[in-house]
């Protein structure tokens, strides 16, 4: 059925919220595979973004690790995260459409500053949603995101997080749908959302597969990403999928690790659920109230996940694992230290769990998608590690 990955996927909207979707669908039928339409955004990807981002092998931490160690860069994409390779794609079928505005929300940040570039590029006005707890701890973004030309909107209901800027800015795109694209963060969402990130997104395994066979020769022993929404792991696994011999590892958010804490892990700990549009794994309590989530990385502090890795999940072909705040944090000083390459907190999560892994996957191969830069997370760092008596 379309829209749907297994069970998981679907259109789950009030009424009013159908004609835009319904709009968009058909705009992706039009434009995504028209020549025009798909050399104006690999010039923009190559000339504007930055692509191709590098495949980094690490010396250091491989001899450290005993495994060998690749990063997939998508830190060095313009506006410093995976993000904008979607945005773009977005912003240029939003114009296609005729449409005026880009609304977006954002947890870390980084899908507003990708946003408000995108939509600066091509002369296009940019609201961004972003709740008030992610305004304070991603102060950088915000600020960036107004250099940018954009309007930051704070929401201060529910817990103030991605999830609530989700739903403000589906409230506004009812009311505003006529001059307006919603230019969704994550392959998440009502169909055709899911869809049409990956689309976007497909690009980093796509160089990164090609990449790693022209340095190495073979193809990686494991793939592994962060989930939060799942938009850089769904991008990474597109064109590994098909490989039987490829380990595929999705990554989520434990939080603080101990039991009852929230964390931001729906396909360890959750059960299908309606969220945002579509039915997927979800954090949610007897009465299948959304559970608020918890982690460091204020990026992958999601209650759901896209259905494709519900799917996934469920037939087994990518494995989901846990990593806490801590190993993420551990992780994050291990790479600076022996690369030279401050990683996103998000990011990580997927390197934690190689250095976790590491004895069990011994002289393997690994490829990582370094999501993005941690520049953005310097402040939590700094508190995290004063929290362990540490310092920076
Ligand atoms: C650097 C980085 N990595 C990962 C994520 C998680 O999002 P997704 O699961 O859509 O890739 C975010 C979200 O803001 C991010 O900023």
């Amino acid at each position: 059925m379309k829209g749907y990955y297994g069970q998981f996927g679907g259109r789950f909207v009030p009424e009013l919220l159908s004609p835009p979707l319904v709009e968009l669908e058909e705009a992706m039928a039009i434009f995504l595979n028209q020549e025009a339409f798909k050399s104006e955004l690999i010039d923009l990807l190559i000339n504007y973004a930055g692509r191709a981002t590098p495949l980094t092998f690490c010396p250091a931490s491989s001899r450290e690790l005993g495994v060998k160690l690749h990063l997939k860069r998508e830190d060095l994409l313009h506006t410093g995260a995976h993000k904008l390779n979607n945005t773009l794609g977005q912003a240029l079928l939003a114009q296609r459409m005729g449409k005026k505005k880009l609304l977006a929300e954002t947890g870390a940040g980084m899908h507003g500053v990708a946003t408000a570039a995108a939509a600066a590029r091509l002369g296009l006005e940019a609201e961004i949603f972003m709740g008030a707890v992610d305004v304070a701890r991603q102060r950088p973004n915000v600020d960036r995101m107004r250099l940018l030309g954009a309007k930051v909107i704070p929401v201060t209901e529910g817990t103030q997080t991605l999830k609530d800027a989700i739903n403000e800015a589906f409230r506004h795109w009812i009311a505003h749908q006529a001059d307006t694209n919603y230019c969704f963060g994550t392959s998440a969402g009502p169909h055709p959302f899911p869809e049409l990130v990956a689309h976007f997104q497909a690009v980093i395994s796509l160089e990164a597969r090609r990449q790693f066979l022209s340095q190495t020769g073979n193809l990686p022993d494991y793939v592994v990403a962060a989930v939060g929404g799942g938009s850089n792991a769904i991008g990474m696994f597109r064109h590994f999928l098909e490989d039987a011999e490829v380990d595929i590892i999705g990554v989520e958010a434990a939080g603080t690790g101990e039991p009852g804490c929230y964390n931001s892990a729906p396909i360890n700990v959750g059960r299908p659920g309606v969220l945002h549009g579509q039915l997927s794994m979800l954090l949610q309590d007897e009465a299948g109230q959304v559970l608020p989530s918890h982690s460091i990385a204020a990026g992958l502090d999601y209650p759901g996940v896209g259905p494709e890795h519900a799917h996934l999940a469920a037939t087994g072909r990518v494995r989901y694992d846990l990593i806490t705040d801590d190993e993420a944090l551990d992780a994050c000083r291990f790479l600076s230290i022996h690369e030279g390459i401050i990683p996103a907190l998000e990011s990580s999560h997927a390197l934690a769990w190689v250095i976790k892994h590491a004895p069990e996957i011994k002289d393997r191969s690994v490829l990582v998608c370094l999501s993005g830069r941690g520049d953005k997370d310097l402040g939590i760092i700094q508190e995290a590690m004063e929290k362990r008596g540490l310092t920076l």
